[in-house]
């Protein structure tokens, strides 16, 4: 295989005390963190010194799961909405990319429009829209429904929910505000285009009250993992946030993605694909492994069977059993692949219920010096697996100061980074072209 010259795309994800589900109680984390501005601008201020692609935040409308139990031992009940505090972000960064989650479930597309315009031309030409479909079924319950809108439909939803985004950021031509005091013309109205969508979701006539933003539009963010997944982000995302831990297939999505990109008749190398990552970074592999062990012993038992339950499902009650014995007989093939996936891991492994949610949690790790989290990026960028990374800093503040410190140089020595930006804009890191106007081209 050729080696690659291009260079990693690297997101730094914001989560409030840290990535980490404990991390909030780590001697090294900010457990106040969540209401914090100075904390946000502090953690954006140096991802944008260490030269990252952009900042990313993810979302849910609802809170984080419903058993107030086990919820109440994270910091995940309170988070400040992503477009409101990326806004902010704008204001006190002025290179790096903000990536903001918006579900296509429980919004109306001339909002999303209107709002990721507002932030484009409020931060230059930096802002990104992390395209969803909701993984928490409790959002339904704060939109007048009573069930979660079925996976199927929610795709459907999105992709026609994009396609009229996408068509009101086109309202307007690049030049249509002349603001002419002489003539008295502020517009002109043949540079205006009104969309008329009529569609089996949305009608929405248009135009959208914001001049075209300086990326023409703003840069698309899919997550999503299923089929419908990636056939719609295939078709129309930019970056690709990803969740594969293993090599062998992060390297068959990233093929297969790349493949139906090109179906599309688009050019593969337009569409980025970062996986999710966690690095734990010591002087030595030793403490490296300490510290993610520290973390690990944070985790609370009721948060633990609940991260658990979640994903093997409430009819196996573990309540009554001893958290370092085994699990109790469960069937498998019944209810899912990741449910199976999970007993498979037990039984082959022996794991016993505090080891298996300890797993769970722990994510997926890379534990080491710099020198081995950057020979992991160059692994999985070398091997074709991934155009970069979305960087899960396990704490805050500290975990970024100690990447940038360490990694990034050691990253940028190889080659494999940037030393500055680009540009100015998110599209300018990414090497993404600006779209055209689907209007003005076809007149
Ligand atoms: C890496 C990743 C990150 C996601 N982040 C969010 C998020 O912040 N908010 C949200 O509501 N859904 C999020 N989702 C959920 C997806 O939009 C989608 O609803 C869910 O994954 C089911 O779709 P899938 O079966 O295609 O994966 C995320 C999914 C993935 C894979």
């Amino acid at each position: 295989m050729t080696r690659r010259t291009d260079q990693l795309k690297l997101g730094a994800f914001l989560a409030n005390s840290g990535h980490h589900v404990a991390a909030w109680r780590h001697p090294l984390a900010q457990a106040d963190a969540s209401q914090d501005f100075e904390h946000f601008k502090r953690i954006a201020q140096t991802a944008e010194r260490g030269k990252f692609d952009a900042l990313f935040v993810a979302d849910v409308v609802a809170l984080w799961g419903h058993h107030h139990d086990a919820l109440s031992r994270t910091a995940r009940a309170e988070h400040f909405e992503p477009l409101t505090l990326m806004a902010a972000l704008a204001a006190v960064t002025s290179r790096i990319g903000l990536i903001a989650t918006a579900t296509t479930t429980y919004n109306e597309p001339y909002h999303i429009a209107r709002k990721f315009a507002s932030l484009d031309h409020l931060s230059k030409g930096r802002a990104a829209w992390n395209l969803v479909t909701s993984v928490v079924s409790d959002e339904a319950w704060n939109f007048g429904r009573q069930d979660h809108v079925d996976h199927g439909d929610r795709y459907q939803r999105a992709g026609e929910f994009h396609d009229v985004v996408r068509g009101l950021w086109d309202s307007w031509d690049d030049d249509a505000f002349v603001r002419d005091k002489a003539s008295g013309q502020y517009f002109d109205a043949a540079k205006l285009h009104v969309l008329n969508h009529q569609g089996t979701h949305f009608s929405v006539r248009g135009p959208l009250n914001v001049a075209r933003s300086p990326q023409g539009h703003p840069v698309l963010v899919q997550a999503g993992a299923s089929e419908p997944g990636k056939a719609l982000a295939a078709r129309v995302a930019d970056v690709i946030f990803a969740v594969d831990s293993d090599l062998t297939r992060a390297k068959a999505f990233y093929a297969d993605i790349k493949a139906r990109a090109a179906a599309f008749g688009r050019d593969p190398d337009s569409i980025k694909i970062l996986p999710g990552i966690t690095p734990f970074i010591g002087e030595t592999r030793e403490q490296a492994q300490a510290l993610f062990e520290e973390f690990q012993a944070l985790i609370d038992p009721v948060l633990g069977l609940r991260l658990l339950a979640d994903t093997l499902g409430d009819d196996i009650d573990l309540a009554g059993h001893d958290l370092d014995g085994p699990l109790p007989e469960t069937p498998v093939g019944q209810r899912g692949s990741r449910r199976d996936k999970v007993l498979e891991l037990a039984r082959t492994e022996n794991l016993s219920i505090r080891q298996l949610y300890l797993r769970l949690a722990g994510g997926n790790p890379v534990i080491g010096t710099a020198q081995d989290i950057a020979d992991t990026f160059e692994a999985w960028f070398q091997g074709r697996a991934c155009d970069g990374f979305n960087v899960f800093f396990p704490y805050f503040p500290g975990a970024i100061d100690v990447f940038v410190e360490q990694v990034t140089p050691e990253l940028q020595r190889r080659g494999l980074f940037r030393k500055e930006y680009e540009g100015t804009t998110l599209r300018d890191s990414l090497g993404l072209a600006r779209p055209a106007n689907r209007f003005s081209v076809a007149s």
